[in-house]
């Protein structure tokens, strides 16, 4: 079948098409409805059917490859590698279960995962998915006011954690980290799952604090049976950032993420049962909860999960791993490609890479030069994929599992099956022609898979999402784009106060937040600027309380210092800006709003756009001023 005719099928019988792909997994109860979109926005897929994801991803495989790899944990931090055969996965998964039940985790009840890329993380969300608790994955790279915030609004009964990451050589603590976390938030979680990597000292808090290796040892043959949990349950809550300081908790089902991630590692990825997957992502994002974990092992795929940095021991390692696991399908992030393409060329070109058949790229846009360097020296298609935290699974992408579609340079490619994508004029709500900018929009029902609503607020996902545009029930992506007349989107950057850091999705008004806590600092704008390496870089302008503290370069640098480290503590180094600007006054609207974008193009060397409702034009000379000094 051609792809035009697979996805008109889907667009046009989407019931006859999801009942289809829903046999590709295991139903313990066959649903009674396919879809129930009585209620729009909200969309029920496979209602009254009753399955389970972890056993889809493990005890499924059980019969036909139990000792075959499943998932490879890699670590070139504490030079640790262990492959764990389907059978031992189970084994683990089932002796972690048992302690979270032992420990009084129950159907529903939310698990805070804060753990750095090792295997038991992987343990702990196949756990949680086995028993029907929710787990919410915090990635490991945020700090203690990140993750307190996230303790109060998914009210964990167990947070399972680790002493420490290690990056670069150096270890990462976490533990400390959490406890500041749970001193701040006003929830209290029951206990904390430790893990002691001897990383780091840890200390263990009396009656709440749980040493992992000791529970462990108690529950070695463990048989804890799978919880057969309604389709529409809920499997997960991963919070994201958007256009307020509050994250946003993206609440996923079970049966429509199970059957959309088999159906995307057939379609999209063309992964295949005994192959080996590698997603250089972190489970504390999406690509992490679908590609590293889900996906793959849905597809009875062996995955890897790698602890590490691109370039260490040096920028051969990725290509060491692809060499030695036979990887066939990879998936990493535009960004990581633009590293690895600063080091020699021979660090890649020693390994054999015959195994490979594709390179996965998304997150941010995909630049031509990158794409065509690294399409060159691997030889494979490079398969750009667009799509978000509320997706779950590629919205943009070529189905070459379908059929071999070219790609086109720039692009992502076509609307995937199932989601009916349109661009929208932002003004009028009405469609755009072909090659005319407007907002990526969805038209629902979104398909399976994507988000159910926003956890614990439903009218914050009613009102977010579905209540941009006025004609009809659309989504919005809130991503400017194009269409071609062949059907190939283009990607044009966020329409909201989102950035996007080295692939990591990040709030401009989180940020903004953090550093109004610095004492000195009365108001703040932050910004994302272009940066060839990381795609973006959030860069900030402050205005002092008291201005004569940062008169002179040293004073104005010893500044900015305290300010980023204010941001590393609160939210985490990913979030800290790669410059704090100090200004007298902020670009604004006489009416009081940020103008935001007109800093972001004097940033970027632009012009700064209709600024007939600016207040005091001086304020962009500033920027710019501050911008040359
Ligand atoms: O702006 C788009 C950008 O990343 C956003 C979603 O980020 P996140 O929720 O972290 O999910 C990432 C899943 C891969 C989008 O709204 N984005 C993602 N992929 C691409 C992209 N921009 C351009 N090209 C892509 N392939």
């Amino acid at each position: 079948m051609s792809y035009a005719a697979f996805y008109q099928k889907s667009i046009q019988a989407p019931e006859a098409f999801w009942d289809q792909e829903a046999k590709l997994i295991d139903w313990h109860k066959p649903y009674d409805q396919v879809l129930d979109h009585s209620k729009p926005p909200f969309a029920k897929w496979y209602v009254g059917g009753e399955t389970n994801l972890c056993h889809n991803a493990v005890d499924r495989w059980l019969a036909t490859q139990a000792d075959q790899p499943a998932l490879i944990a890699i670590s070139t931090e504490t030079n640790i590698e262990k492959t764990y055969s389907f059978a031992e996965l189970h084994a683990e998964v089932q002796r972690m279960a048992a302690i979270m039940l032992s420990l009084g985790v129950k159907q529903g009840d939310r698990v805070l995962i804060y753990m750095p890329m090792i295997a038991e993380a992987a343990f702990a969300m196949l756990a949680c998915a086995r028993i029907g608790a929710v787990h919410s994955v915090v990635f490991g790279g945020f700090a203690s006011k990140s993750l307190g915030t996230r303790i109060d609004d998914a009210k964990p009964v167990l947070v399972v954690s680790a002493d420490a990451g290690m990056r670069g050589g150096k270890a990462v603590p976490y533990k400390p980290l959490l406890d500041e976390a749970i001193a701040l938030a006003e929830h209290k979680p029951a206990h904390v799952l430790l893990v002691n990597r001897g990383l780091d000292e840890m200390k263990l808090v009396a009656g709440r604090d749980v040493d992992y290796a000791t529970a462990r040892a108690q529950h070695l043959d463990a048989q804890v049976p799978v919880t057969w949990l309604e389709s529409n349950a809920m499997s997960y809550v991963l919070y994201t950032s958007g256009t307020t300081g509050k994250p946003k908790g993206v609440q996923r089902d079970v049966g429509g993420y199970a059957v959309a991630l088999a159906s995307s590692m057939k379609h999209i990825f063309c992964g295949k049962p005994g192959e080996t997957y590698f997603a250089t992502s972190d489970i504390g994002w999406v690509v992490g909860h679908s590609y590293i974990v889900y996906g793959p092992l849905i597809a009875g795929m062996a995955t890897i999960m790698y602890e590490g940095t691109p370039i260490r021991p040096d920028a051969g390692i990725w290509w060491s791993i692809v060499e030695k696991y036979k990887v066939t399908r990879m998936f990493s992030a535009p960004t990581a490609v633009r590293v690895l393409k600063k080091h020699p060329l021979e660090l890649m070109r020693k390994y054999d890479l015959s195994s490979l058949k594709a390179l996965y790229l998304a997150g941010e846009p995909l630049d031509e030069t990158t794409s065509s360097w690294i399409a060159t020296e691997l030889g494979v298609p490079i398969v750009d994929n667009y799509w978000q935290t509320e997706t779950g699974w590629p919205i943009l992408s070529v189905a070459r599992g379908v059929e071999q579609t070219a790609t086109r340079l720039g692009s992502p490619g076509v609307a995937m099956y199932g989601y009916d994508v349109r661009i929208i004029n932002e003004n009028t709500g009405a469609e755009c022609a072909a090659n005319e900018k407007g907002v990526v929009a969805i038209k629902g029902p979104l398909p399976p898979g994507c988000m159910q609503t926003v956890y614990g607020d439903d009218q914050r996902f009613v009102n977010t999402y579905w209540s941009n545009f006025s004609h009809e029930q659309l989504y919005s992506t809130f991503d400017w784009g194009i269409r071609d007349a062949d059907g190939y989107y283009f990607i044009l950057g966020r329409t909201d106060d989102v950035i996007n850091v080295a692939g990591h999705r990040l709030g401009t008004r989180e940020i903004e937040e953090s550093i109004s806590s610095h004492p000195q600092i009365s108001e703040v704008a932050v910004v994302g600027v272009e940066d060839k390496l990381k795609g973006q870089v959030a860069v900030a302008f402050a205005i002092l309380k008291n201005p004569e503290l940062a008169e002179t370069p040293e004073q104005k640098r010893a500044l900015e210092a305290e300010v980023m480290s204010v941001v590393d503590k609160q939210l985490g180094a990913v979030a800290r800006p790669s410059r704090v600007h100090f200004v007298s006054m902020l670009p604004k609207t006489r009416s009081g709003k940020l103008l935001r974008r007109s800093i972001q193009a004097i940033c970027e060397g632009r012009e700064a756009g209709d600024l007939t409702t600016i207040e005091d034009p001086s304020s962009l000379q500033q920027i710019q001023a501050a911008l040359t000094a």
